[in-house]
C-alpha cells in the first residue's frame, strides 16, 4: 500500500510506522488520520508484523497536534466529524491485537499527546515534551485527551495540564505516569525495538490476551474485571503456547512458540 504521509518499515517481525509531515512538525491532518487508519489495517493483517512502533519524523516532533491551519475554519459539525474520525481510528488503534509502542521523538502536544496515549506502551526521548494545549486555542481535546489523561495519570494532574494548556518535559511526563521509559533521544529506536524483541520472544497470545484484559477490564468494575481475567485466562489453556511453554519450563528449555 502507498502512503503520503507515513513512512513504514518492517523488520524482523516490527514495523516502525514514521509520521511524516515534518514541515508542519508531523501535525495530523484528515488525509494523515485516514492513513493511519488503513496502516492498522495492513499492519494488523500482515502476520510478519509482530509488533508496531509508531514516531514522528525529524528529531524535534512526535507530532505536534492536529493539523490548525486545516482546523481554523470548521464549523461545530465538520469540527465534530473531524473529532469522531480521529476517536475511531485512535480507538481502533488501542484496540488492535498487535502491541504497540509509542517512540516519542521530541513534540507531544494536542492530538499527539492523545496519540501516544492511545498506544499500548510509551517510550519517551529524553528531549521530548508533552501537554493538551487545546485550552490555548479555545477548544478542549477532541481525540481522546480529557478521558485517555486522567485514566493514566492522576485526576488532579489531568486537569492541571487541561486546564493550563501547560507543556511539561519528559522527566515529569515520567515522573507522573504519562510515559513508562525515558531514554536518551539518540537510543529512542534502539530502546523501542529492543522491547518490540522482548515481546516477540514471549507468547504472542498470552500477550494479545493480557492486552484485552487490561483495556477491557479497565473499564469495568474490579469483580467484572477479574471475572474478565478467568475467561482470557482459562483460554490460555486450550493454546498450544501454553502447553509448549509450559513443558519447555519442566524440559529446562527455551519455549519455541507459534501463536496458536
Ligand atoms: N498544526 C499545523 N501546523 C503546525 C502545527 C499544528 N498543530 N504545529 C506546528 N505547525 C507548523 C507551524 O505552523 C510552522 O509552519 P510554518 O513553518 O509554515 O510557519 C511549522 O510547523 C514549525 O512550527 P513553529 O515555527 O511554530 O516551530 P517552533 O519550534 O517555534 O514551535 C511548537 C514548536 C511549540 C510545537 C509550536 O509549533 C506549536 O505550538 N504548535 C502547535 C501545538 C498545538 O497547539 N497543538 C494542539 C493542536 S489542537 C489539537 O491537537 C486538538 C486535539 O485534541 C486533536
Amino acid at each position: 500500500m502507498s502512503y503520503e504521509n507515513l513512512l513504514i518499515e518492517k523488520e524482523n517481525g516490527t514495523a516502525v510506522v514514521t509520521i511524516n509531515r515534518p514541515k508542519a512538525l508531523n501535525a495530523l491532518n484528515e488525509a494523515t488520520v485516514r492513513e493511519l487508519d488503513k496502516m492498522i489495517d495492513e499492519i494488523e493483517a500482515d502476520q510478519d508484523v509482530a509488533v508496531l512502533i509508531i514516531t514522528g519524523s525529524g528529531q524535534k516532533s512526535f507530532v505536534a497536534g492536529a493539523d490548525i491551519v486545516e482546523m481554523k475554519d470548521k464549523n461545530a459539525m465538520e469540527g465534530r466529524d473531524w473529532g469522531i474520525l480521529a476517536q475511531g481510528v485512535f480507538n481502533k488503534l488501542e484496540n488492535m491485537k498487535k502491541p504497540v509502542i509509542a517512540a516519542v521523538n521530541g513534540y507531544a502536544l494536542g492530538g499527539g499527546n492523545e496519540l501516544q496515549m492511545a498506544c499500548d506502551i510509551r517510550i519517551a526521548a529524553d528531549n521530548a515534551k508533552f501537554g493538551q494545549p487545546e485550552v490555548t486555542l479555545g477548544i478542549t481535546p477532541g481525540f481522546g485527551g480529557t478521558q485517555r489523561l486522567p485514566r493514566l495519570v492522576s485526576k488532579g494532574m489531568a486537569k492541571k495540564l487541561l486546564f493550563t494548556g501547560a507543556m511539561i518535559d519528559a522527566a515529569e511526563a515520567y515522573r507522573i505516569g504519562l510515559v513508562d521509559e525515558l531514554v536518551p533521544a539518540d537510543h529512542l529506536m534502539a530502546a523501542a525495538k529492543k522491547m518490540a524483541v522482548k515481546i516477540q520472544s514471549v507468547a504472542p497470545l498470552a500477550v494479545q490476551l493480557c492486552k484485552s484484559a487490561v483495556n477491557r477490564g479497565i473499564n469495568m468494575d474490579l469483580q467484572s474485571g477479574i471475572q474478565y481475567e478467568d475467561e482470557v485466562w482459562g483460554l490460555c489453556f486450550s493454546t498450544n503456547d501454553q502447553k509448549e511453554g509450559m513443558q519447555a519450563f519442566v524440559e529446562k528449555r527455551k519455549a519455541e512458540f507459534s501463536g496458536k
